[in-house]
Parts: structure tokens; C-alpha cells; sequence
């Protein structure tokens, strides 16, 4: 599978998605994390009327996008709504469960996403899991935690059921577990193929267990997503 085609296919879901769903009505966007999503801060930062826009970030990278396309830069503490949000995913499943996490920025994207009234999805075509979830991001779900409750959320998830749980590496130029922008690890926790119907039930158990402070599922989050194909078509759920 070439680079080149899957960039292609980023930018095709990413720039429909902005051409389809930035209302003139709308000032307050929310703006995700990810490989993806730099192609949504170019086309947002190639809008005639860009001033007029306040761009909220999801992570250290977001707010890089942002100023880096000339976008106003807001605070998610500022306001109480946004009018549309714009995130990436690592698995997409017909219901629009998402799985989200890859680049450890979730429990910000899914503050965003939660104080959103349109949540946008853009992806490649490698996301799309149209039976459930746990085809592609064969890693399982990833989960932030608090850092000195890590041991203890291993046990648990273990006991949950997972195939396997392990805490995320930052590699090995910086030795150690990666730190979210939020100062927390991460454990991705492999719960092997989730049928659709049984996603929330596995979230709310995991966000029950002290330690966690948010999961990588977004469940009844997503109200569209643009999913760039291999021949140049876009498929919308
Ligand atoms: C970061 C995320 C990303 O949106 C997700 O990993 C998809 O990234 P990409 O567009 O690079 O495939 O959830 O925490």
C-alpha cells in the first residue's frame, strides 16, 4: 500500500469534510489530533473568512496546526459550545464507534468532542472496521491513566478480559512511558473483535475502574465521517 496513496486519500476526506460542514453560521471550531487532521487546518486556513473563526485544540500538535495555518487559536475553557469539531480515528465501525488514542491525545479530543454539536470524523480507508472493532488498530483500546495507578489498572484490565494490556513506550530516543499533554500514561488494552452492541458496555466498565480518566472508545460521538478511498471516492457513514 503506498504512502502516497493513503496521504491522498487523508486529504480527500479531510478537505470534503470542511467544504460540507463549516456553516457561515459558525464561529467555534474544534480541531483534532493527528495525521489526518492536518489537511482539515489547511483547508480551514484556505477559507476566505477565516478571521471570523475561533479553532479550540485537542493536544500540543493541534495547537501547532492551528497558528501554523493562521487560524485563531481559542481555549476549551472559554465556551460552553462548539459549533463543529473535526477529529481522525483509528478504527471506524458502522455504528461510528470509534476507537481514537493513537497519538495520545484522547481525553482532550473527546472534551471537544463532547462540547461539540457536530463531531466530524476523517480518515483513511484503512480505518473503516465495518463489522466492529479491533481490525486495524491491532494495539486494542487505548486508555489514559493516572501515572501511579498504572499497576493496579493492568490487574484490572487483565480481569476484564483483555488479551493483553500494556503501557505505552515513548521509544527509544525518550526511555520510558509516553506522558500525555495532560501529565498521565497510557495503556492500550487489547480486547480482541467488539461487536457493535457491545462497545458501551465494555467503555463504561473500563472508565469505572479508579485510575482511568478517559478511554480511546467514543461511542455516540460522531455524527458523520469522510472516509478517503484507494480509487479517489469518498464514502460517508
Ligand atoms: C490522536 C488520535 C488521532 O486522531 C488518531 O490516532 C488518528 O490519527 P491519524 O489521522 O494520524 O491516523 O486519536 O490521539
Amino acid at each position: 500500500m503506498s504512502e502516497e496513496l493513503i496521504e491522498k486519500s487523508k486529504k480527500l476526506a479531510a478537505f470534503a469534510a470542511v467544504n460540507e460542514n463549516v456553516s457561515k453560521s459558525d464561529r467555534i471550531i474544534g480541531v483534532g489530533s493527528g495525521s489526518t487532521v492536518v489537511y482539515v487546518a489547511e483547508r480551514l486556513g484556505q477559507l476566505e473568512n477565516k478571521e471570523k473563526f475561533i479553532c479550540i485544540p485537542t493536544s500540543f500538535q493541534s495547537k501547532q496546526l492551528i497558528l501554523d495555518n493562521g487560524l485563531r487559536l481559542g481555549n476549551v475553557e472559554e465556551f460552553d459550545e462548539i459549533d463543529v469539531a473535526f477529529d481522525g480515528a483509528d478504527e471506524i465501525d458502522t455504528n461510528l464507534n470509534l476507537i481514537k488514542g493513537g497519538g495520545a491525545a484522547l481525553y482532550q479530543e473527546k472534551l471537544v468532542a463532547s462540547l461539540s454539536r457536530k463531531f466530524v470524523v476523517v480518515a483513511d480507508f484503512r480505518k473503516q472496521s465495518p463489522e466492529r472493532l479491533g481490525h486495524f488498530w491491532r494495539k486494542g483500546v487505548p486508555i489514559e491513566v493516572v501515572p501511579n495507578s498504572y499497576v493496579k489498572v493492568l490487574k484490572d484490565l487483565f480481569k476484564l478480559g483483555a488479551n493483553s494490556a500494556t503501557l505505552r513506550d515513548a521509544g527509544k530516543a525518550k526511555a520510558g512511558p509516553v506522558v500525555t499533554d495532560n501529565g498521565n500514561f497510557v495503556i492500550d488494552a487489547d480486547f480482541g473483535e467488539i461487536p457493535l452492541n457491545k462497545v458501551k458496555e465494555l467503555d463504561e466498565k473500563l472508565i469505572r475502574l479508579v485510575g482511568v480518566v478517559e478511554t480511546g472508545f467514543f461511542v455516540d460521538y460522531a455524527e458523520k465521517a469522510y472516509i478517503g478511498n484507494e480509487d479517489g471516492s469518498i464514502t460517508s457513514l
